[in-house]
């Protein structure tokens, strides 16, 4: 159901209330139990959608128009689109719905277990925050916000190269070391200093971001941002340093601006360099899984940069099938883009991830209410991810994986 069509049926169902003759005994919230059909109704013409306090939010879609609601216009555009036609990005979550789930009955499921072990850590959940870039663009609490509310909730955190906190404050809020998401400096010896800065805080784990090397194709970002782009002035109360317009957004990686070329010779190189797990993020063919083995990578991450890397048409979920058959089992395997809901992630684990991120959904709620939004985001994922897992009679990673309880609508084959 796409996000139009959850809001029409929201609608249709205050139409139903506005008219219903139980309304009064329903033990509705005042504004509709005090209210005759006609203020219903008239209430109904004001609602735009959007919830008006966390405790309203039921589901993670709820945040998205929160955020949209509470962020400056260039900021909303940044964080909402992809590129070329935007297909990569919606359909990221889309394909979830070409896997169906085959549940199980009568299994005892009084005790769930959700949790996975990533590089001799057990994690108490598969979820962790993937790297979003300056999140102080999208609340002041920023990266520590979600730090807080990541630690809160004891969920694996990544943090961004492009991140508006310094590394170390944000371990601080953590509570220890985060993994750290490397975008490389122009030259060896920037991107050297910047590994050794992030080991000697502790980072327990190094992921190289290698789906965007040779930049990206943004025209929605930059019609939405305007021929004129925001001034430069205002841009530069957040972006130190800005002296031109920011027509298309912040410009992550501009071709040219890499001396060496970035080839599976310069994972070995990173992998010399460091002593901390390198993981690949970006990975999507079986090709490349194979070499990352090869290579010496710690793991991999089937990432296409939340639809903001290539117009490549293959959703995550549909690249994790091979990635997951070429690594066999031999490194860590996480998944994101698109994770919208427990059955999406409970899909991934099935068919091989051993943990998901999520990306655009804690930086819709924290747009909304800083922390507690990214903890109820989270919390709504738990919920939901522990409610499938009873429902289908999976109750670890183990047996969502013995079970082959995802089936491929189109061939029908168990996976
Ligand atoms: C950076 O990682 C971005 O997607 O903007």
């Amino acid at each position: 159901m796409t996000r139009s069509e959850t809001l029409t049926g929201r609608r249709q169902f205050l139409k139903m209330l506005a008219t219903s003759p139980f309304l009064k005994y329903a033990g509705l919230p005042p504004l509709l139990a005090g209210g005759s059909g006609a203020t219903v109704l008239r209430a109904l013409e004001e609602d735009d959608g959007i919830i008006g306090s966390l405790e309203e939010a039921i589901e993670v879609m709820d945040f998205e128009p929160v955020a949209k609601k509470m962020l400056l216009h260039e900021h909303w555009a940044y964080l909402a689109t992809g590129v070329d036609d935007d297909a990569t990005l919606g359909w990221n979550h889309e394909a979830f719905s070409n896997y169906q789930l085959r549940m199980r009955r009568l299994v005892d499921f009084s005790s769930v277990d959700m949790s996975t072990e990533l590089f001799g850590v057990r994690w108490k959940t598969p979820i962790g925050l993937c790297p979003v870039g300056s999140l102080k663009t999208f609340h002041t609490q920023g990266e520590i916000g979600a730090a807080k509310a990541a630690r809160a909730k004891e969920n694996m955190m990544m943090l961004s190269t492009s991140a508006s906190t310094a590394v170390e404050e944000v371990n601080e809020a953590y509570g220890e070391p985060v993994w750290y998401q490397l975008y490389t400096r122009p030259d060896w010896e920037g991107t050297y200093k910047l590994i050794k800065r992030v080991e000697s805080a502790g980072c327990p784990v190094l992921v190289f971001t290698i789906d965007l090397l040779a930049g990206r194709n943004t025209p929605t970002l930059e019609r939405a941002l305007g021929l004129e782009g925001t001034d430069a002035a205002f841009c530069a109360n957040c972006h130190a340093g800005l002296t031109k317009p920011m027509r298309a957004g912040l410009p992550p990686r501009k071709p040219g601006t890499r001396r060496e070329p970035h080839t599976w010779e310069y994972v070995d190189r990173l992998k010399d360099a460091t002593s901390m797990p390198l993981v690949l993020k970006g990975i999507v063919t079986h090709e490349d899984a194979e070499l990352a083995v090869e290579h010496g990578a710690d793991g991999v991450i089937v990432s296409n940069h939340g639809g903001r890397g290539s117009e490549s048409l293959r959703s995550t979920i549909e690249c994790l099938p091979e990635v997951a058959a070429a690594i066999a089992g031999r490194i860590p395997i996480l998944l994101d883009g698109g994770i919208r809901r427990g059955t999406d992630v409970f899909k991934a684990l099935a068919m091989g991830a051993d943990g998901v991120g999520i990306g655009r959904p804690y930086a819709w709620g924290l747009a909304g209410y800083g922390q507690d939004g990214v903890e109820k985001v989270i919390d709504i994922l738990h919920r939901e991810l522990e409610l499938v897992m009873k429902q289908a009679g999976a109750t670890s990673i183990t047996e969502m994986r013995r079970g082959r309880y995802v089936m491929d609508r189109r061939t029908g084959e168990r996976l």
